[in-house]
């Protein structure tokens, strides 16, 4: 996996690394710039006992410098979850920082912006699936991990990516909701061979308990993953015959179905990082690119810069610093929501 610096690396030597690794894509006197940010950060890091979480969407110059662990989101809730640290602070989105203190609500979660959200947690309410439930009584809500404590609050387990269809499968039953993701749970759906309706969306299902179906999707959807057509494959295709394509699952089922391979980010790092190809394209937030080509300069990444997720582009070195210093933003759940939560997530951390 990707290497992380330690913590007692002055800022010279920050530079130096960073340079080594990013010097071909960040501009110097801005590595500078970040490299005594880092060290600052890293300081405080320590002398508040504190551990920062990183997800493989953090822009290079952070994701390279500050984070104690990189990964995915059911990689960084294990970290959380087991973590000695006071502090947590998570380079991420609000919905991971959550799910980081419903794991270990004794520690202190900061959240280096407030503006760090998410179109897919965005998209549905515990409301929403209160009514789901009694529209469909006795069948088991898996929740994407992509979602605020109080609908995982109302969940029987929750998912990630990387394992949205084992969970599916270990539950004991014919029938599952499937939330907020419409094209995860298509391709989760495909995978485990079943099929999928979505009430919300079809008025002709609205009312059709009794119709034929296997899992009730919802229309939340990622405002990037969405945007990856069957047209941009085959354009890139056509440009560069060898290149391997990755997509992540919160793309469509036919963008999918038109790649070499489908994974969580780590995953896909992974794929890129065991696999030998002329060249690769991910099919997803376009920083993850960057950071696999700064830590695998053999591998021949193609660059997708126009689609960044802005919730991700909110989390910077200077409000991370911020963030330890003024102790902000600090996450908070109501006891009997995070007493609830905590259900539905410690079973998918148990699952694997
Ligand atoms: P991963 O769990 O694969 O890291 O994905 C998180 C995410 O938000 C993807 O858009
Ligand atoms: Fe949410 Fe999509 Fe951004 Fe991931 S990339 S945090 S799913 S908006």
């Amino acid at each position: 996996m990707i290497p992380v610096l330690g913590n007692e690396t002055s800022a010279d030597q920050l530079y130096i690394q960073m340079q080594d690794m990013l010097g071909d894509v960040v501009p110097d006197f801005e590595l500078k710039i970040k490299a005594e940010l880092a060290a600052e950060i890293n300081r405080l890091k320590v002398e508040k006992n504190a551990v920062i979480l990183g997800h493989n969407y953090m822009e290079p110059a952070l994701f390279h410098s500050i984070p104690d662990y990189v990964g995915d989101s059911l990689d960084l809730a294990r970290r959380a979850a087991t973590t000695d640290k006071d502090i947590i602070v998570f380079c991420g989105v609000r919905f991971m920082a959550e799910t980081a203190k419903i794991l270990n609500p004794s520690r202190t979660v900061l959240l280096p912006s407030a503006k760090a959200g998410c179109s897919l947690a965005a998209a549905i309410t515990a409301a929403d699936v209160r009514e789901l439930k009694q529209k469909f009584p006795g069948v088991p809500v898996v929740t994407y991990v992509n979602t605020y404590a109080d609908v995982k609050a109302e969940s029987d387990v929750c998912c990630t990516s990387s394992n949205a269809a084992a969970v599916v499968e270990s539950l004991d039953s014919d029938t599952v909701i499937f939330l907020p993701d419409e094209y995860l749970a298509k391709n989760v759906a495909r995978e485990t061979g079943r099929h999928i309706i979505f009430p919300t969306k079809d008025p002709r299902n609205g009312s059709g308990t009794e119709l034929d179906y296997q899992m009730i999707g919802w229309p939340g959807r990622c405002e990037v993953h969405e945007k990856f057509t069957l047209d941009d494959i085959a354009n890139i295709r056509k440009q560069f015959p060898d290149v391997v394509i990755l997509a992540h699952p919160e793309c469509s089922p036919e963008v999918v179905a038109a790649c070499d391979y489908s994974g969580s980010t780590n995953a896909m790092i992974k794929y890129v990082e065991q696999t030998k190809a002329p060249r690769y394209l991910l099919l997803t937030e376009c920083s993850m690119g960057e950071n696999i080509a700064a830590a695998n300069p053999e591998k021949e990444m193609l660059r997708l810069c126009s689609v960044r997720c802005p919730h991700m582009n909110q989390i910077t070195l200077e409000d991370t610093l911020a963030s330890l210093q003024k102790n902000q933003y600090v996450i908070e759940i109501p006891e009997d929501i995070l007493y609830r939560a905590a259900r539905a997530v410690e079973k998918m951390v148990a699952l694997g």
